[in-house]
């Protein structure tokens, strides 16, 4: 089965008599004795259905968890004291600022590289334990070369983590590049409609499967039955959404990149993410409050078009230029998010 065929029937009960076609919301903390399942901490069937359909997607098997960075703790936590992880000085801030408080805390070390240097990503894996790539990287769109990366980091002795959220299992599939687990934000554009947090984690490795499940029980970083079954409706559409999203980025980012008063504009050639580089940070916020369609709101990968400049948050790294906005584009009309757009971009 082709991806789009996959995302809507992967994760659906049986074709038999009477059974629902979409696995019904189950809310219980606890099962009867004697199953598989005992207690809501460890198995939840809304879960099940969205692990099994995104499985299928980036072809291996799925945990969920809360949200993303629950499911970037969890990796983390699989490193053993003092060991280094190699990680793009450009990764989703969160994700760095995890990094940062466990190496301040004597848990382990970090090495920040441009993810898109391989000779120096691959110098820098000698003795790491840990591979964590995001590409492209959030908010600078720097790519990684995932199969190259990965085979060093390997023959390195490391693990290989791809966090895709950006590109998503429809333009990007890690696993088959040869990383050990992919990580997303289901927050973004595997649910795609910006109303419910979620993670998750795929691996082709039975082995590690079972660590991680076992983390999961006993840390309880478990979605919420109601957020796993919305993630799956969402899921349902992906292919469709992300093919539209990105054939509008790909006719903004065409007009973007002859406008006046746009320094430079940052796009891999695939996705819906563009980030825009305005003159300084004056500029980015008039630009963020002057729209009416365009949202200005963090997060991204929604039907919604939104944007923010990324450095209004503290913790952004200091190489992301103060007059970066980070767009995510949307599915709506293109017309209609470029007249918006054009509007509030400066004039000169
Ligand atoms: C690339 C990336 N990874 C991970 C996360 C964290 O996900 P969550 O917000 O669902 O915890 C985000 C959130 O913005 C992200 O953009």
């Amino acid at each position: 089965m082709r991806p789009a065929t996959r995302a809507v029937h992967a994760g659906r009960p049986p074709h038999a008599a009477d059974q629902p076609l979409n696995v019904p919301i189950t809310m219980a903390s606890t099962y009867v004795a004697g199953g598989d399942r005992e207690y809501g901490r460890y198995a939840n069937p809304s879960w099940t259905a969205f692990e099994d359909a995104l499985g299928e997607l980036e072809g291996g098997r799925c945990l969920s968890f809360a949200s993303g960075l629950a499911a970037v703790a969890t990796v983390l936590d699989l490193v053993g004291l003092d060991q280094v992880v190699v990680a793009p000085r450009h990764a989703y801030n969160g994700s760095l600022m995890q990094l940062a408080d466990l190496e301040a805390r004597g848990r382990l070390r970090t090495r920040l590289v441009d993810i898109a240097d391989t000779a120096a990503v691959v110098e820098a894996c000698a003795d790491a334990a840990l591979l964590w790539i995001e590409s492209p990287t959030n908010p600078a769109m720097e790519v990684a070369d995932i199969a190259v990366l990965t085979e060093a980091a390997h023959e390195a002795g490391a693990q290989v983590v791809v966090d895709n959220t950006f590109a998503t299992p429809v333009l990007q599939q890690p696993l088959d590049l040869g990383a050990d687990l992919v990580l997303h934000s289901a927050t973004k554009y595997l649910a795609g409609h910006s109303d419910l947090l979620m993670g998750a984690l795929v691996t082709r490795d039975d082995a590690l499967h079972d660590v991680l499940k076992g983390r999961r029980d006993l840390v309880g970083g478990i979605p919420g039955a109601f957020e796993a079954w919305l993630a799956l409706r969402g899921l349902r559409t992906l292919p469709l959404r992300v093919e539209r999203a990105q054939a509008n980025a790909m006719e903004l980012v065409r007009r973007l990149e002859e406008r006046v008063g746009v320094k430079e504009v940052r796009y891999p050639g695939f996705g819906a993410m563009i980030s825009i580089v305005l003159a300084d940070a004056a500029t980015a916020d008039r630009l963020t409050g002057g729209t009416s369609l365009w949202v200005h709101a963090t997060s991204l990968g929604g039907v919604e078009s939104t944007f923010e400049r990324r450095r209004r948050w503290r913790s952004e790294p200091t190489t992301i230029p103060e007059g970066l906005v980070r767009m995510s584009v949307g599915i709506e009309d293109v017309e209609d998010l470029w007249e918006d757009l054009d509007a509030a971009l400066p004039s000169h």
